[in-house]
């Protein structure tokens, strides 16, 4: 199978990230097209979807997955992304490294199984490797089952635990993988890539 994925330009991809997290009724707060650009404008960032037919309607093509990554600095200004450098600080080495954050991602319910986030993950690393990124980092919670073994199968290494005392299932799981031409020979993938500006 060949994955046809389309890699998008800032505004026009915000708009696609806000209109395909419409789908994700699992995410407890959605991104809007204003978040991602404000998020992603002053910073090496990728914007990555696949598509494919509708099952009973071969003919209509619709955005299935994405994945949405931007470059991480050792000094941040955003709130967000200082707590995100200082909590990962003792496990990444930010100096003379370019490290890359993978933000958010995900596969439409009704083509979940079928490889499409491996192709994104794929694209991604091939992209990262291109554009000088030594490692991948990502973060997601104990309660996020399947992208916790998705990640595994993806091989990424488990970097850091911080448990939530109240509620285990939303303790925090930091995971990276280290990028270099080993990883690119793994890939499975076959991918038809478009670049949309
Ligand atoms: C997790 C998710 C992205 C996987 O997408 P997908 O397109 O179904 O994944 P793929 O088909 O590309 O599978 C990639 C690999 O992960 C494995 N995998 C996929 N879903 C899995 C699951 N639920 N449990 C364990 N492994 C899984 C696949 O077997 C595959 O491994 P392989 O290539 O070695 O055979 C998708 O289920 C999703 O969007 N879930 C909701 C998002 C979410 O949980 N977000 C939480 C915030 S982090």
């Amino acid at each position: 199978m060949e994955y046809h994925i389309r890699q998008y330009g800032l505004q026009q991809g915000a708009l696609e990230i806000q209109y395909i997290e419409e789908f994700f009724g699992e995410f407890p707060r959605r991104k809007t097209s204003a978040e991602v650009i404000a998020r992603l404008q002053h910073r090496d960032h990728q914007i990555v979807m696949a598509e494919a037919a509708l099952p009973d309607d071969a003919a209509t093509v619709v955005p299935v997955a994405f994945k949405v990554s931007h470059e991480l600095r050792e000094t941040e200004s955003d709130p967000e992304l200082m707590d995100l450098v200082q909590r990962l600080g003792g496990c990444v080495k930010f100096s003379g490294r370019r490290v890359l954050y993978s933000w958010i991602g995900g596969t439409r319910r009704d083509w979940r199984g079928q490889g499409f986030f491996r192709a994104l993950t794929e694209q991604q690393e091939a992209w990262a490797l291109d554009n000088g990124f030594d490692e991948v980092v990502v973060k997601t919670k104990n309660k996020s089952y399947g992208m916790r073994g998705t990640l595994d199968h993806l091989e990424f290494d488990v970097l850091h635990f911080e448990p939530n005392p109240e509620d285990r299932r939303e303790s925090k799981v930091y995971l990276s993988k280290r990028l270099g031409r080993a990883v690119l020979d793994q890939h499975r993938s076959r991918r038809d890539v478009v670049n949309v500006r």
